[in-house]
């Protein structure tokens, strides 16, 4: 019998998970499943992964806190790969996804009141997601998570994603930045056109904004690069990420290069935990392994199998409106709400998810291996023919 003494902000949930290895997930009454999910885009490496276990314990047995009143190592060595290996320049190290996209609006805002805006927009797409605190929620462009939650915060103007005309209409002189997904995941695992983000980088650059790309869900690899906007060759002036960088470890990064870069000074922003000793080694584990073990070229690979074999087979179905997607980023958009495949799949041994009511979404680790794929491929095959 599950408590009564959670806030029922997830609903009702079925499965009870306890443990975890590689590709699977076993519940307490034993049974075991294919993870296509990853604790939603989080478990790159899978579950239980021995090299991250042993770097977390030595950490943990060495120094787990100290704040950042002091030179943390760790994050040191975080920092640097992180700007290595994405042409950024400077880092602040967040709790969590919300919290990375929080020190991006904040620096956008103070960028603008340095250059005497004093009150500055970004603008952001409809259909995107940036997290549950307040300025997240004011940038996110769903209207459904923010009801019941006004005032809102001012600041943001909302344009059609995967829209340059959309965004140039929006000009005014109190512009100071545009946030936007490389692929927006929440809202359903929306692809731009392959020149959208070359095209907001020219334009802001036309304008002396910031593009700021939110990669909390489509960073660390998940869409077979290590950041989804190295597929464009560009390099935005902010970058935000979490989820995959800590494999379920809490934290998030917000990364700027140039006069971004600048902008943050002491006293503008902090976080008691951010960036704290444990969860630096254990990201700086995560990204090295994903980089040592070609886990990132495994998704390019694995999402270019999921994909060419999702529209062989489900490509004619009357039901299927489209089948997209990204790396291991990947949705199936059906021609009607079809949430109710999450608890059939997971009667079948899977586990998946769907968003925006009518897209089943996958996002397995990206260790997955072809015969993994192929159990999960049967298993959406069935289940669309099946509705
Ligand atoms: C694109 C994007 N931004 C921000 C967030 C918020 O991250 P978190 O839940 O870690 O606060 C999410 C979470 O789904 C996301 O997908």
């Amino acid at each position: 019998m599950a408590t009564t003494a959670l806030m029922n902000t997830y609903g009702e949930r079925q499965l009870t998970l306890v443990k975890g290895e590689g590709m699977y997930l076993w519940d307490d009454q034993g049974r075991r499943y294919l993870d296509a999910l990853s604790g939603i885009a989080v478990c790159g490496l899978g579950h239980s992964h021995k090299g991250l276990a042993d770097a977390l314990h030595t950490q943990a047995s060495t120094l787990l806190h100290i704040s950042n009143l002091y030179n943390i190592e760790p994050q040191q060595r975080l920092a640097d790969l992180l700007c290595e290996q994405s042409g950024m320049e400077k880092v602040f190290f967040s709790n969590s996804g919300a919290e990375a996209n929080e020190a991006a609006i904040k620096l956008a805002r103070k960028y603008g009141n340095d250059r005497g805006i004093t009150n500055p927009t970004v603008i952001t797409m409809n259909g995107s997601f940036h997290g549950r605190t307040m300025a997240t929620l004011s940038a996110t462009g769903n209207p459904k998570v923010k009801e019941g939650f006004a005032p809102l915060l001012e600041g943001f103007v909302h344009v059609d994603y995967n829209d340059i005309e959309a965004v140039r209409a929006a000009a005014q002189d109190n512009v100071v930045a545009v946030l936007v997904e490389p692929v927006q995941g929440e809202g359903g695992v929306n692809v731009p056109a392959a020149d959208y983000l070359n095209q907001l980088r020219e334009l802001c650059d036309e304008k002396g904004w910031l593009l700021m790309l939110d990669e909390i869900q489509t960073g660390n690899g998940r869409t077979g690069q290590l950041f989804a906007f190295q597929h464009n060759g560009i390099t935005p002036d902010v970058v935000t990420t979490a989820k995959g960088l800590g494999n379920g470890l809490p934290v998030g990064a917000c990364l700027a290069r140039g006069q971004a870069a600048e902008v943050l000074q002491p006293g503008n922003h902090g976080s008691t935990y951010g960036g704290n000793p444990l969860v630096c080694q254990g990201a700086w584990t995560v990204i090295s392994t994903l980089l040592d073990e070609g886990l990132i070229d495994n998704a390019a690979a694995q999402g270019e199998y999921f994909l060419s074999q999702l529209g062989h087979r489900l490509g004619d179905n009357a039901k299927v409106v489209n089948i997209r997607g990204k790396g291991l980023m990947i949705g199936i958009e059906l021609d009607r709400p079809c949430a109710e495949l999450v608890g059939k799949a997971t009667d079948e041994g899977v586990l998946l998810n769907v968003t925006a009511g009518n897209t089943i979404r996958l996002l397995p680790p990206l260790i997955i291996n072809r015969e993994q794929a192929d159990e999960v491929i049967d298993t959406v095959c069935k289940l669309v023919e099946a509705v």
